[in-house]
Parts: structure tokens; C-alpha cells; sequence
């Protein structure tokens, strides 16, 4: 390779930076993405993220509500350029649309935005998503986020990620009061004020004038209480609070915390400099190479997500791609490595939002959609030159579990033919009951939004109408040493006994107290959140 070429992968590599928001609905994660792409003049007007959004919620017609929104049914990549940074953030879909979709997102990104509300601190999906990030120790910024409204103490919400999530945390900027009282930011590094003023019609965009600490305009400007309480936040936070070590937030140890408004602009941008200050970069991957940093000559990637088209006049699906190495050219041919056999990948698409643009070249970082012949999978890795895999996407533990029924016997075949398609595809997970005369399968997903697809492409593709029948378990385990394990413990009660695919032992429990009730009477009965490997 030219070290033209290698020089231009390094200056592409330097200059990239990607990242998913993991938030609980309502927590404003549309919100804050708009207002990131306001800076990036990647839209040119407020409004334009939430209206989709609105319209989306204005229609309960899921099959409608997908037409309206095309492609984008689950995670959306939107691109950006700032500052001379080209960022990538990969949307996680909310939580009417939570899927494992949502969890593999997370399998492409380098950086995790953890997006919390003052006034309610840690969340479900929150904690469930910061998990996954966890396992694959990515550095995690949080932003606190509404502060323009009544919220917890500060201190309160840092000790609340320090003691549930096990993450030491260090706070870049502090706030000034709260709610109604709420003066701004102190920013620890620049040792400056950010003064929050709010506009003339109501609080809507923020006016943000900044002082120096050692300013003597600050004790007229800042509420008598609220002055001396910064002083008093200020010793105490620069007396216990740790340094923010950059190799410690790599590794996923420590998180810095920025406190702000997103709904007002109060703290976006200092957000976004400190984020591209401190984030990481595209880095090396793990592979049957060993690891692979992205500046590696020969092009490769991996697929996390596939995705069928809903709109009926394009009726394709779509493999997203994370480029990990190398550059990425339109039309090229790529060797497929589960298969052996070699694709040319055309029509390339970069996704931004519904709109699909035909790209000519990506770099390492970067997400691409390819029209899916049919050959790719979750976790497939493409190259050139030698042959590498990249380590697989893990499965999610399901909660949720339904009966498929297919009500018609005549569309026997199909219905099996689509199920089992779909479930390769990733689609939803599918276990059997081991009661031969219940042979129906049993979808198992972490979101709803996995049976309707399913519902939905089975009628459109396979030509079939299904109905589900829901079960009332939460938990799924299996049971590590098989059946034979599984026959030593005797009944369970509140159980039930499924298979995978593999013909392997699953518990479904009712929920995570029936759980720990086996556990406790069996102490050494072992299980496992998700499939072993094959
Ligand atoms: P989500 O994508 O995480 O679900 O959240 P979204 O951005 O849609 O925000 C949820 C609600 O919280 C919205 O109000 C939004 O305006 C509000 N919000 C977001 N950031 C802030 C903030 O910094 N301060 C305050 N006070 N509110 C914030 P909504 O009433 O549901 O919608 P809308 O009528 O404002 O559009």
C-alpha cells in the first residue's frame, strides 16, 4: 500500500469520533441529538428530529408509522462534521421500539452518551443499556440533563451512578441552583461561569454568558446562598472529587459528568468539545488476527444489524456495516468469511435519518448500509486481503415470550420456511416447548417491537397471518450442564422447560425472585443468562 494511502487512513482515522445515547425515554435524547446536529449544520432547524418524531407518535398503526418513517425502523446513523471532527452517532431506537437491535448498536459504537434526567436520576432501560456498555467496557460521558427544572442534588445523582452502576464518576462542570433558582454552570477546567439567562419567552433557547471565577461581578450576579454554595460545592468537589484519568475513562471506569439543558442549548456545546476532547477514537478490534488496529491496510467490517425495508415499493433489506479497518470503496468485492464466497458491494448507502445517500468511500468508524443479497448475517465479518473474523455479536437474554400460532394449516410451509428465516436473520430468538404436542414455536425477544416485525414481515413475505399469544414469563436461563443437570434439581415450580434450537435446556421464570428462589435451593445448580456457544 502507498504511504499516500496510509497517511490518508490515519488523518481519517484521527479525525473520526462515534458514539450511541443511552437513555431512558423522555430523558431527551431527541432533544440533545438535535440540538448536536444544529452544531454540525447537519440540520439547519430546530424542530426538524422531534417533528419526525411527533409524527411518529401520532399514529399507534405500527405498519403505518413505519411507511411514514421508511428505513428507519430502529437505529438510524447520522453523520456530522464539527470542528474538523467527523462524527458518527449511531441512534439507539426509544423504548416503543426497543429491540436487540438496540443492544447490537452498541456492538458498532466506540463511546457511549449516558443522557440522564435530573429529576429522576438512574432508569431502567438507563441501567440495561449501561450494562451492555459495560461488557464491552466502553468509556461512558454522562450528561445530566433538564436542569432548568426542580431536580435531585447533584451530589445525589453522582452517588447513585457510583453505587448502582459501579462507576466512579468526575464532575467537568457543577450546577448553580436548580428549577426556577437555576444560575448555570461552574466549568471546572476553564474555572469559569456559565451564566444561564433565560429568554425573554419562557426558557426555550438559553442566553450563555461566561465569567471567570476570580470575577468580582460574580457575587453580585449570583443569589447571596447560591454564591456561597458554589464556594462550599467548589472545596468539596476539588477536595474528594478524583482526576479525570483519561485511561481510566477508556477503559470504562470513570465517567465525567456535565450538567446541563439540553431543551435550552444550556451546556450542549461545551458538551460536545470536552466529548471530542476526551473521546475515544476509532480503535483496534479484537479478531482471529488478534487485534487490528483500524489503520490496517486491507478493508474489513462487520455486519450488526440487518433490516428489512417496510415501505412495500422498496421492498429490500439493508446490512449495516461498521467499517473497522482500512477504506471502504464503492463497488468493491470483499471476501465474506462465514460463507467463503466473495460480494461486490454496491449501492452503498450512508444513512441519514429516511433519507438514503449513495456513498463512494468510508473510513474506519464509519457505518454503511449495503443492500442485503441474502448472504449476511449478525456478526459477519467482510474483508479484503487476509482472511480475518471479528469476534461475534453476543446474544441478549429475551424477556418477553410469546405462542407464534399460525392459525391457517394450509400455510404450514411458509410459516416455518418465514420463521426460521427470520430467526437466522436475527430477527427474534425462537425456543420450543418440550411438550411434544405443543409444537408451535415461542418467540422470545427483549421488546415488543420484535413481534410485530415478525407479525408483520411474516404476512408481507411469507404471505402468512399469525397470532401471538403471550406467556407470562420475564426471565430466561440456560441451564449450563444440560439436561442431565436439569433432571438432578427435580420440579421447579413457576417455571417452564423450553429448547433452543440446539436441543439445549432453558428455564423461563416468572420473575428474577422466582429466579433466585432456585438458585438459593439449589445452590449448585448453574445457569446462564444467554446461549452458550455453539
Ligand atoms: P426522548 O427522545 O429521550 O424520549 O426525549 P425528548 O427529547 O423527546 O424529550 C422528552 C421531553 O422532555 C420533551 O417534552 C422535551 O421538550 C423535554 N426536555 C428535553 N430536554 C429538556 C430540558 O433540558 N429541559 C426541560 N425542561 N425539558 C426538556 P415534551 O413535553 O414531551 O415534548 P415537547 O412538547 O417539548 O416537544
Amino acid at each position: 500500500m502507498s504511504t499516500e494511502i496510509q497517511t490518508e487512513l490515519a488523518t481519517e482515522v484521527e479525525r473520526r469520533r462515534n458514539f450511541a445515547i443511552i437513555s431512558h425515554p423522555d430523558a431527551g435524547k431527541t432533544t440533545l441529538t438535535e440540538k448536536l446536529l444544529l452544531y454540525g449544520g447537519a440540520i439547519h432547524e430546530a424542530g426538524a428530529v422531534k417533528a419526525r418524531r411527533a409524527q411518529r407518535k401520532a399514529t399507534s398503526d405500527w405498519m403505518e408509522m413505519e411507511q411514514q418513517r421508511g428505513i428507519s425502523i430502529t437505529s438510524t446513523v447520522l453523520q456530522f462534521n464539527y470542528h474538523g471532527y467527523q462524527i458518527n452517532l449511531l441512534d439507539t431506537p426509544g423504548h416503543q421500539d426497543f429491540s436487540e437491535d438496540t443492544y447490537r448498536t452498541l456492538a458498532a459504537a466506540d463511546n457511549a452518551v449516558m443522557l440522564i434526567d435530573a429529576a429522576k436520576g438512574l432508569e431502567p432501560q438507563t441501567r440495561k443499556l449501561f450494562e451492555v456498555c459495560r461488557l464491552r467496557s466502553l468509556p461512558i460521558f454522562t450528561f445530566v440533563n433538564k436542569l432548568d427544572r426542580p431536580g435531585r442534588e447533584p451530589l445525589e445523582l453522582l452517588d447513585e451512578i457510583e453505587q448502582e452502576l459501579g462507576l466512579q464518576t468526575y464532575a467537568v462542570n457543577w450546577p448553580i441552583g436548580m428549577g426556577d433558582r437555576f444560575q448555570g454552570v461552574y466549568d471546572r477546567r476553564a474555572k469559569q461561569i456559565h451564566l444561564f439567562e433565560r429568554s425573554a419567552h419562557g426558557s426555550k433557547e438559553a442566553v450563555d454568558t461566561v465569567i471567570d471565577l476570580g470575577d468580582p461581578r460574580i457575587e453580585e450576579l449570583l443569589p447571596k446562598e447560591l454564591y456561597y454554595q458554589l464556594k462550599e460545592d467548589i472545596e468539596l468537589i476539588e477536595g474528594v472529587g478524583p482526576e479525570l484519568d483519561l485511561e481510566e475513562l477508556h477503559a470504562g471506569l470513570i465517567t465525567p459528568v456535565f450538567f446541563g439543558s439540553a431543551m435550552t442549548n444550556f451546556g450542549v456545546e461545551p458538551f460536545l468539545n470536552s466529548f471530542l476532547d476526551y473521546a475515544l477514537k476509532p480503535t483496534p478490534r479484537t479478531s482471529t488476527l488478534g487485534d487490528i488496529p483500524p489503520t490496517y491496510p486491507d478493508f474489513s467490517g462487520f455486519v450488526f444489524k440487518l433490516q428489512a425495508n417496510m415501505d412495500p415499493k422498496h421492498r429490500d433489506r439493508v446490512a449495516f456495516i461498521r467499517v473497522c479497518t482500512g477504506r471502504f470503496e464503492k463497488d468493491m468485492t470483499v471476501n465474506h468469511a462465514r460463507s467463503g464466497k466473495t460480494v461486490r458491494l454496491s449501492r452503498p448507502q450512508k444513512l441519514f435519518a429516511q433519507d438514503r445517500e449513495s456513498i463512494d468511500e468510508a473510513y474506519p468508524g464509519d457505518v454503511i448500509g449495503l443492500n442485503n443479497p441474502g448472504v449476511f448475517a449478525i456478526g459477519d465479518t467482510i474483508y479484503t486481503g487476509q482472511k480475518l473474523e471479528y469476534a461475534g455479536i453476543p446474544s441478549f437474554s429475551p424477556e418477553i415470550f410469546a405462542y407464534l400460532r399460525n392459525p391457517n394449516p394450509s400455510k404450514f410451509k411458509q410459516f416455518y420456511k418465514g420463521v426460521s428465516e427470520l430467526q437466522e436473520e436475527g430477527a427474534v430468538q425462537i425456543v420450543y416447548s418440550v411438550d411434544e404436542s405443543k409444537r408451535d414455536p415461542i418467540l422470545a425477544a427483549v421488546g415488543q417491537l420484535q413481534f410485530e416485525v415478525v407479525q408483520f414481515r411474516l404476512l408481507n413475505e411469507y404471505g402468512v397471518e399469525t397470532r401471538i399469544e403471550p406467556l407470562g414469563y420475564s426471565v430466561a436461563r440456560w441451564v449450563t450442564d444440560g439436561w442431565e443437570a436439569l433432571e438432578k434439581v427435580g420440579r421447579l415450580f413457576n417455571t417452564m422447560t423450553v429448547k433452543d434450537l440446539l436441543g439445549r435446556p432453558v428455564l423461563l421464570f416468572k420473575n428474577e425472585w422466582n429466579l433466585q428462589q432456585v438458585l438459593q435451593d439449589h445452590p449448585n445448580f448453574q445457569l446462564q443468562s444467554v446461549a452458550p456457544l455453539a
